[in-house]
């Protein structure tokens, strides 16, 4: 299959009927018991980083953007699926924030329409759902710091190659793999280190249970796409 083709499928489960479950399933049930990294873990990135004018790639059913203690006054949200940000800005729709939408890859580079300067960037459990290698899907961090601030900071978590710790966690990494949901059999620790060395001046990498948790600063701006 094409890597555009597994692009689409991968974001082809984030449906509406989905996302009225997805806080549940995903950020209560799988994160907790299935990836041993409560949610609260990634929201800790969002508390801390959450900047003025924040994207935020790949938002799902918007939980963290709903649930962080920090605000920002604009946020944008870049998908390859619509559904995801149409149900990601309505749920903030009574914040004091606007939120601006742009349909797009992140193994492309940003639609201008999304501007550049970005004080943040969150980019949460996505990763592991784009095809390929981190060696050719890592260039989503390229695209992402052309378009981040000097002083602005990328954050996010991923799940590796690791054999999940518990029963369940195996049980959906082989689901999720078999409906091309994750691609992530080629993903490890060293390829997303060479990732972002190669866009990022400064990064830091953490582990909590099978979830890889990442933030980084300094984007290269010598690096071309
Ligand atoms: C597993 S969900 C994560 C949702 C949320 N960030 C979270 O952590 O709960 C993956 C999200 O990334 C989006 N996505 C997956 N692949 C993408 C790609 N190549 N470009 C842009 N968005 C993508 C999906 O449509 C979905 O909204």
């Amino acid at each position: 299959m094409d890597t555009d083709r597994a692009a689409r499928y991968a974001v082809a489960p984030y449906t509406s009927p989905f996302l009225a479950i997805y806080d549940l399933w995903v950020i209560r049930l799988s994160n907790s018991f299935a990836w041993r990294c409560a949610a609260e873990t990634m929201l800790s990135l969002y508390d801390e980083h959450l900047g003025r004018r924040h994207l935020e790639v790949g938002p799902g059913s918007g939980w963290y953007l709903a649930n962080t203690t920090a605000a920002s006054e604009q946020i944008t949200l870049m998908d390859l699926n619509p559904t995801p940000m149409e149900f990601t800005s309505r749920r903030l729709a009574d914040r004091d924030t606007t939120v601006d939408t742009v349909i797009g890859s992140v193994l492309e580079p940003v639609p201008a329409s999304a501007g550049t300067q970005y004080d943040s960037i969150g980019m949460n459990f996505v990763l592991h759902c784009a095809p390929g290698g981190l060696d050719d899907k890592g260039i989503a961090f390229t695209h992402l710091g052309r378009i981040l601030a000097d002083d602005g900071v990328l954050f996010g978590s991923t799940i590796l190659n690791r054999r999940p710790r518990t029963r369940f966690g195996r049980a959906l990494s082989f689901a999720y793999r078999r409906i091309g949901a994750f691609n992530n059999d080629a993903d490890d620790r060293a390829g997303l280190e060479r990732a972002l060395r190669e866009s990022f001046r400064h990064f830091q990498i953490a582990e909590v249970g099978d979830v890889t948790l990442f933030r980084a600063r300094r984007p290269r701006r010598e690096v071309q796409p």
